[in-house]
């Protein structure tokens, strides 16, 4: 029988030419938590513990599919989001650190206000809407999704996390046919934006295994879906609401120009924790 420790070398070993040893070292973290009940911190005092042969094939399992690049939050099928986790599966991108700051920023822009109505474009894992519905004070939120499969997720992720939303799945290009008259006091998306130009400066295990449809836009027309979902602001958020976006951070004076050439004011670009141009806040005029 093996001890714990002879599985983080095992994975510091196999995993080398992949991540590096930083990242290992989280991961093996992260796994021994989900598999054994295992905190981090308690790692040290449970290192020379014998490993159970049922245990140590799930190890062997989850660190094959680690070796092909297979993402750990799909492998365990969770994500951490602002603080709870999140169902993920290959239908649905794996939530991102930015996205977390474009959520914060909603959530302290708008502490003190109540019965919000909040919709969120391009649902995902409902990380947006569910975290917002958690945190904005009797919020009603909406989201949308064109991925049957996202809003399943989305769904389960929201009455796990006891949050109550609105799901929609409909295809956001098409939104004249899909809304009527619902106005919204906070319009969210954060829309697919990446061009296939950006291919090749991006990660093999995303390529490989998130899914297009919440990733890439055509060449052609990279601020698509900006100019679209700003249109739909135009009719449907209310007087003074406020337009968020999660943004290419290559583009962001031009997305900025689109938002302001449509009529918003006090339009801001946010940068992100890294320096990069990461969020577009604007307001409806009245
Ligand atoms: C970048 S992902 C964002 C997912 C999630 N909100 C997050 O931040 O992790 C974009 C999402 O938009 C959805 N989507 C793509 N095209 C769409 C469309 N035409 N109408 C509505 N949703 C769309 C994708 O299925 C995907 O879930």
């Amino acid at each position: 029988m093996r001890i714990l420790q002879d599985f983080e070398l095992s994975f510091q070993h196999e995993l080398a030419t992949v991540y590096d040893k930083e990242e290992i070292k989280s991961i093996f973290l992260l796994v021994i938590e989900e598999l054994l009940n295992i905190k981090r911190i308690a790692y040290q005092l449970k290192k020379d513990d014998l490993v159970a042969e049922s245990d140590a094939i799930c190890f062997q399992n989850i660190l094959r599919d680690l070796k092909k690049n297979r993402p750990i939050q799909y492998i365990l099928n969770k994500a951490d989001f602002y603080g709870e986790f999140f169902e993920v599966n290959e239908s649905v991108l794996i939530p991102r650190q930015e996205t977390e700051e474009l959520v914060d920023l909603i959530i302290k822009t708008h502490a003190t206000s109540t019965n919000l109505k909040v919709i969120d474009i391009g649902t995902g894992s409902g990380c947006i809407p569910i975290i917002l519905s958690k945190h904005l004070k009797q919020a009603q939120v909406t989201s949308v999704d064109i991925s049957k499969e996202a809003i399943e997720t989305a769904k389960k992720n929201a009455q796990r996390l006891g949050e109550a939303i609105h799901f929609i799945n409909a295809d956001i290009l098409e939104w004249d046919y899909v809304f009527s008259d619902q106005r919204y006091d906070i319009i969210v998306s954060n829309p697919p934006y990446i061009t296939p130009n950006e291919k090749q400066y991006m990660q093999q295990n995303v390529l490989a295994y998130e899914p297009e449809l919440a990733l890439f836009i055509e060449e052609s027309a990279p601020l698509i879906f900006y100019d679209v979902i700003s249109s739909f602001a135009l009719k449907h958020l209310a007087p003074h609401g406020d337009l968020y976006f999660e943004i290419n951070q290559y583009l962001g004076p031009e997305t900025k120009d689109l938002i302001s050439k449509k009529g918003f004011e006090q339009v801001q670009l946010i940068k992100d924790i890294n320096g990069a141009n990461r969020i577009i806040h604007a307001k409806k005029k009245s």
